[in-house]
């Protein structure tokens, strides 16, 4: 049944008021779901904006593999540091099994898994977005297209974002400054009471974030900005 159809018979028993049972079209399984399939990556998983914010906020925080005093001697905070760290199968160009880095994400054991608790692991879709950098030959993209400032909405854009480049640091036990930047509501309280903007755009009396890391680009501030000043909705 075609679901305009399908529709139409719906609104024409609730404008009739008949008492019928509706029949609620199912779509046959392996339909394609129009906008909600993900668009293949065309260029590929980006260095610069996806694999180094994932880096710089769950695994090089001061104590970790921060530039200074790096454990283990694995500084995580530069493409060249990655490639050139203390260790030459850190980084396998090609061959994501073979990396020591997605191995440590992986460990089971609590003692040896990266980040360490009380940290939390790494999500799946990060561990794959690594995976897939690491599969297409680890290089150091930079500029890459992939941020849209006319896209400004909270689940698509905003919150992809922070999770790269914020929650890392904002998130477990101890988020970085008490703020924590997990969930909706406590993204929100931080867009309204102005400390989310004054932070990211370096303003006086703000810690300046990314803490540690470069400013966001102006297209990454645009979308956070527009998204406050529409009224930071879940949306
Ligand atoms: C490497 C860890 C780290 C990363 C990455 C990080 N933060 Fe922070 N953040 C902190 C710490 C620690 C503090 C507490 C202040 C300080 O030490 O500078 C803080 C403080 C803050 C504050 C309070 C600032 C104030 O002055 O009131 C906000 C808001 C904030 N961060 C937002 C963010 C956002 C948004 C991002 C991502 C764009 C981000 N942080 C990335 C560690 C981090």
């Amino acid at each position: 049944m075609k679901p305009f159809l399908s529709l139409g018979l719906l609104l024409a028993v609730f404008i009739s008021c008949k008492h019928e049972i509706a029949e609620i079209p199912v779509p046959p399984p392996g339909t394609p779901t129009g906008p909600n399939v993900p668009d293949p990556s065309p260029q590929g998983i980006c260095f610069e904006s996806e694999v180094l914010p994932l880096l710089l906020s769950n695994c090089a925080m001061t104590g970790c593999h921060s530039a200074s005093n790096p454990a283990e001697g694995i500084a995580l905070t530069s493409y060249a540091s990655l490639m050139n760290g203390g260790e030459d199968n850190l980084v396998v160009p090609g061959n994501a099994n073979a990396s020591e880095l997605i191995e440590v994400l992986l460990e089971d054991d609590p003692d040896k898994r990266m980040p360490r608790p009380p940290a939390a692991p790494l999500t799946q879709s990060q561990i794959d977005l690594l995976k897939q950098w690491i599969n297409e030959g680890a290089q150091n993209t930079v500029n890459c297209a992939g941020c849209d400032s006319t896209q400004f909405a909270f689940a698509a854009d905003v919150r992809p974002l922070l999770q790269s480049a914020c929650v890392g640091c904002h998130s477990g036990t101890f988020p970085g400054g008490g703020v924590p930047l997990s969930t909706f509501e406590q993204i929100q309280t931080v867009a309204l009471n102005g400390r989310l903007w004054g932070a990211v755009d370096h303003q006086q009396g703000f810690s300046p974030m990314p803490k540690n890391s470069a400013k966001l680009s102006a297209c990454e501030l645009a979308v956070i900005r527009k998204w406050i000043q529409a009224g930071a909705q879940n949306n």
